[in-house]
């Protein structure tokens, strides 16, 4: 250990930060174009104006939020200077071809406020911004250069305050300061503006530099590592006090789920439905023109002379506009449903067949449906009567004789003809819960085995979607299944809305789980591609009264009785009473913009005035510090949202070193739920190694289960080969659920909450913080059984024994003990159950990188 120390004091020492003794420096504000202006605004600083030193290698302070991930968040030719309100603000182009600019303020060039990109319709682009004051009128005067092909026109506009912008104005180049200058740095040249500054702006920078600098060392940390460098740890022992006089009330709702249609899955996954593309909706650009199969036909094909178009005149319904027409000029030709990648059929079970067909030519005629696979060989077959030239739905049962993964659904006219079919369905009989239009039971049990007290639904990013079109709407995944819109999914497919807010709530009343829908917040997701500045757009002002009408009726649909207009709607759909909606998200991971806030503040206002019992959830941005984080709470704070949904995936290291992370949050303020949180490591496995540290946060969340109401895991499933993001809780194929050891500890920390915290402490016998970071304890009773549970994480390579002292002692002598433990790459351990025998003081032993939950039982 005393080698590890050396280290770590050497680390400190030479990171300690350089300190300018001179009263003022030079400093230089660029963007290198290295990374396509990703790693935006770059500072150096000099003494003489010749020698130049960098403040960080590629170390940006203030990053672009403009755009989508990957191609977009870049900045370029920055322009930053003091303003007139002593604050630091920087004007940034976007890019090379939008016709916005971007603006921040900083008071320190540490912590930056919102961004705002202001659009000027009338320039074709906005390069090369810069600002001056213009005292006696005591506003910012903007200037930027368009450029259209050999064009080149100077464009100006007015500010007060970076939030409101006079119309663009045209100028002449003489309007240009011109201020910009060369500076090199190392090897390089780069551009940008030098200013005169007091050398105290720089020593802070520097020295917020090394802090970052060790903290980010911090978060490097892992379990991995740790096995060399902690290679002669000998076993360890550890003592663990429980305060039964301290106890505190915890939330009985902190382990849910988060479903999001990413990675396959709801159609192709959770959604039973065993035909692809039933609704002939699929379209080229759900994949962005990029995969030429993914059309109205995609997973359908013909056999012989069989033809296969698409039409779209009379459909079913118009939300639903495309079906097909077979046209067969022999017996025996047929279309033919691939499923997903084929469809998995079980033997003795039934399915149901179901389409929508008419008879072009008008004639009564018969379809003969089979399942059989490539060979020919036939599963199940039946017919349906198809009468006349109108639309009708048909539907048979057909039994499975032999179980197989890989079957093909053909529909063969038994008469030559022009067929018109729509809605082709195959579902199992066995759905979870044994629901018409369900859940595969498979998929379904593995999340109810989760015991989540909550389902948060229908996303992250799928609920406020790739620009303000693709924003989820409620009302259109309701009702008869012909009748639902299907959408693009951002996430590069279909969404058939099979499964809708009706199937969400039902599965929530199945499983006991609060339903929790999360709304856009009258913006799309800040990621969005497509809109220009996406999310930046927000749903226009004048459509906004509709969009929040559509929220109350949300609430009305869940919670009103027959007597109103969308509880009314709800019981024809088929659920008479009440869902008893608690909860509401309101937003996902947004930018927290002006533009956002306006829209949030009109949505809050208009549930609280009409709902007030209902907790609206609000939104903190995508990680867990920064400019979303800080402004997202402050508007929590200010107009008291009850409660507000926090997002980041992390290092091991990060977990490791955040265990405090909610220890000294503010209890009269907003309540948290943990929306979306995963350990990322190396390759984006899920093993032993991330669930470990999964497992030390949610001993910290339990201790602050008075704070933090509610968490989910994210995400929650994969489909295997559909993957579009890694790591995930639940993979799985058309045939099996394969859990990850994730899972297992969500499982562990879902089957054994409790409802009371108990004040509890373990202590290693070495004093190492180091170590003793690696080691905690949780302890909660459950109300129902009053069982004491204990959870004990050892992320350590070796084992501790450790000594439980419980001075109120009620308990049988035998208490149930469950260890997950293995190696650190393990990706599938399986918790072992075995008796421990407890007294008011007994030893356990916690194996190497372990989780141990001993449940104990009360006397009667
Ligand atoms: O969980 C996957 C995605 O991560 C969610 O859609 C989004 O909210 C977050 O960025």
């Amino acid at each position: 250990m005393k080698k590890l120390l050396f280290l770590l004091c050497f680390f400190t020492i030479k990171l300690s930060a350089q300190t300018i003794k001179q009263d003022s420096v030079y400093l230089f504000s660029y963007c290198s174009l290295k990374n396509d202006g990703k790693i935006g605004l770059q500072l150096a600083w000099s003494t003489d104006k010749n020698t130049w030193n960098s403040i960080g290698s590629d170390f940006g302070v203030l990053g672009s939020d403009y755009g989508t991930w990957g191609a977009q968040k870049r900045m370029l030719s920055p322009f930053l200077w003091l303003g007139a309100d002593g604050l630091w603000h920087c004007v940034f182009s976007v890019n090379e071809k939008d016709n916005a600019l971007a603006h921040a303020s900083s008071v320190d060039l540490i912590a930056w406020g919102r961004q705002s990109y202001p659009v000027f319709t009338g320039s074709e682009n906005c390069l090369l911004p810069e600002f001056t004051y213009d005292t006696k009128t005591k506003q910012y005067l903007i200037s930027w250069l368009s450029k259209k092909g050999d064009m080149t026109e100077v464009f100006t506009t007015t500010t007060k305050d970076f939030r409101s912008y006079g119309k663009e104005q045209k100028a002449s180049l003489s309007a240009r300061l011109n201020l910009r200058t060369e500076v090199k740095l190392g090897e390089k040249t780069e551009t940008g503006l030098v200013y005169k500054v007091s050398s105290a702006v720089v020593n802070k920078l520097l020295k917020h530099l090394e802090s970052e600098k060790e903290r980010q060392k911090l978060y490097r940390e892992n379990l991995y590592e740790d096995t060399l460098k902690l290679a002669n740890l000998k076993p360890l022992s550890a003592q663990v006090t429980v305060d039964f006089q301290k106890r505190k009330s915890i939330s009985s709702t902190l382990m849910g789920i988060f479903f999001e249609d990413l990675n396959y899955a709801a159609d192709g996954g959770l959604y039973a439905e065993l035909i692809q593309n039933r609704d002939f909706e699929y379209k080229l650009s759900e994949k962005g023109g990029n995969d030429k199969s993914w059309t109205a036909t995609k997973a359908w094909h013909t056999t012989g002379q069989a033809k296969l178009t698409i039409d779209s005149i009379r459909p079913i319904h118009y939300n639903n506009s495309h079906f097909a027409v077979l046209t067969t000029t022999q017996k025996g030709d047929a279309l033919v449903a691939e499923g997903y990648e084929g469809i998995a059929l079980k033997a003795g079970e039934a399915y149901y067949f179901s389409l929508f067909a008419k008879n072009i030519t008008g004639k009564n005629s018969k379809l003969s449906i089979q399942l059989k696979d490539a060979s020919g060989k036939v599963f199940a077959e039946g017919a349906v009567n198809v009468k006349g030239n109108v639309w009708q739905k048909y539907e048979i049962s057909l039994l499975v004789k032999e179980s197989t993964a890989n079957a093909e659904l053909s529909i063969v006219p038994e008469t030559a003809g022009q067929y018109a079919l729509d809605m082709i369905s195959l579902f199992p009989k066995n759905t979870f819960k044994g629901r018409r239009n369900g859940l595969r039971a498979d998929i379904a049990q593995a999340l109810a085995d989760l015991h989540p007290r909550f389902v948060r639904f229908p996303g992250g990013c799928v609920a406020h979607g790739n620009g303000l079109d693709n924003i989820y709407k409620w009302k259109n995944t309701i009702g008869k299944l012909e009748e639902r819109k299907p959408m693009f999914n951002l996430w590069g497919y279909h969404q058939s809305m099979g499964i809708g807010y009706g199937e969400y709530f039902d599965f929530c009343e199945d499983i006991g789980a609060q339903p929790l829908p999360v709304i856009a917040a009258g913006v799309c997701c800040q990621n969005s591609s497509v809109g220009g500045a996406g999310q930046q757009g927000g749903i226009p002002m004048e459509q906004m009264d509709s969009y929040i009408q559509d929220i109350l009726d949300l609430i009305e649909w869940a919670n009103g009785d027959l007597t109103t207009k969308w509880g009314k709607v709800r019981a024809m759909n088929g659920h008479i009473k009440p869902y008893n909606l608690k909860y509401i998200g309101i937003g996902n991971e947004d930018l927290i913009t002006d533009l956002f806030e306006e829209r949030f503040r009109m949505i809050f206002k208009a549930i609280k005035a009409k709902y007030p019992e209902i907790i609206v959830i609000g939104t903190v941005g995508p990680w867990s510090e920064g400019t979303d984080y800080v402004e997202g709470w402050k508007l929590a704070n200010e107009i008291n949202i009850p409660m507000v949904d926090e997002h980041y995936y992390q290092s091991p290291g990060w977990f490791i070193n955040n265990q405090d992370y909610y220890d000294n949050y503010d209890r009269s303020k907003s309540k948290v739920y943990l929306g979306e949180y995963a350990a990322h490591i190396g390759g984006r496995a899920n093993n032993l190694h991330t669930s470990l540290v999964e497992a030390l946060h949610l001993n910290s969340l339990e201790r602050n289960g008075d704070v933090v109401s509610m968490s989910s895991y994210a995400p929650l499933l994969a489909k295997e080969g559909h993957t579009q993001w890694k790591p995930d809780l639940i993979f799985f194929n058309n045939t099996e659920v394969k859990t990850t050891v994730d899972y297992e500890v969500q499982k562990l920390y879902g089957v054994h909450a409790g409802e009371s915290y108990i004040a509890s402490q373990v202590e290693l016998s070495d004093k190492d913080s180091y170590l003793q970071k690696r080691v905690s304890v949780s302890v909660v009773e459950d109300s129902k059984t009053k069982d004491l549970i204990i959870k004990l994480v050892n992320v350590l390579p070796t084992s501790v024994d450790t000594k439980l002292n419980l001075k109120e002692f009620d308990f049988l002598p035998e208490a149930l003990k469950i260890t997950l433990a293995g190696k650190l790459k393990d990706t599938k351990v399986t918790p072992m159950e075995s008796k421990q025998s407890v007294v008011p003081s007994f030893s356990t032993n916690l194996p190497a990188h372990s989780l141990t939950v001993l449940r104990l039982h009360r006397k009667k």
